[in-house]
């Protein structure tokens, strides 16, 4: 049976990946305004994906018999300076989840809590792609910089990511 602290945990964590979805959302609504359809849609792609880690635990918690406890999610910033600055934020975001992540498995060793174990691996190892991506995006904008041409072929390559 899962612990009443690591149910309030994972709750948390549902909340921190709706609240995910939420920031790349707002990110995307920025990327919208400023003409950058491809980074927008690489964000609500993202954001999607977030639902789906939220989803994950979600079905997680009711697969172990504990109750979903959903809280309100915080307002994400709605302005952003520049398209490099949304993936240092994204990468920055991401580290700080794999933070998380690494407390929840933490304290699930803690516990000898072998399932929440085995439900958290997943989440380590996408932690790891999540960054990877960020950073790889992130050093492409750092060399292309904010405007012109360059900007326009990343906005296209952005476009690609599929869901
Ligand atoms: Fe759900 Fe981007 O980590």
């Amino acid at each position: 049976m899962l612990s009443d602290r690591m149910r309030d945990a994972i709750n948390d964590q549902i909340n921190a990946e709706l609240y995910s979805a939420y920031l790349y959302l707002s990110m995307a609504g920025y990327c919208e305004a400023i003409n950058l359809p491809g980074f927008a849609s690489w964000m609500k792609n993202q954001a999607k994906e977030e639902v789906g880690h939220g989803m994950k635990l979600f079905q997680y918690l009711t697969d172990r018999g504990a109750r979903v406890v959903l809280k309100a999610i915080a307002q994400p910033p709605g302005e952003f300076a520049s398209p490099t600055a949304i993936f240092q934020q994204t990468l920055e975001h991401e580290q700080e989840v794999t933070a998380r992540i690494h407390k929840l498995y933490a304290m699930s060793v803690e516990e000898n809590d072998y399932a929440t174990q085995n439900e958290l691996q997943w989440f380590v190892k996408e932690q790891v792609e999540e960054e990877k991506t960020a950073a790889t995006i992130l050093e492409q904008l750092k060399r292309v910089g904010d405007q012109g041409t360059a900007l326009v072929i990343v906005d296209r390559y952005l476009a690609e990511r599929g869901e």
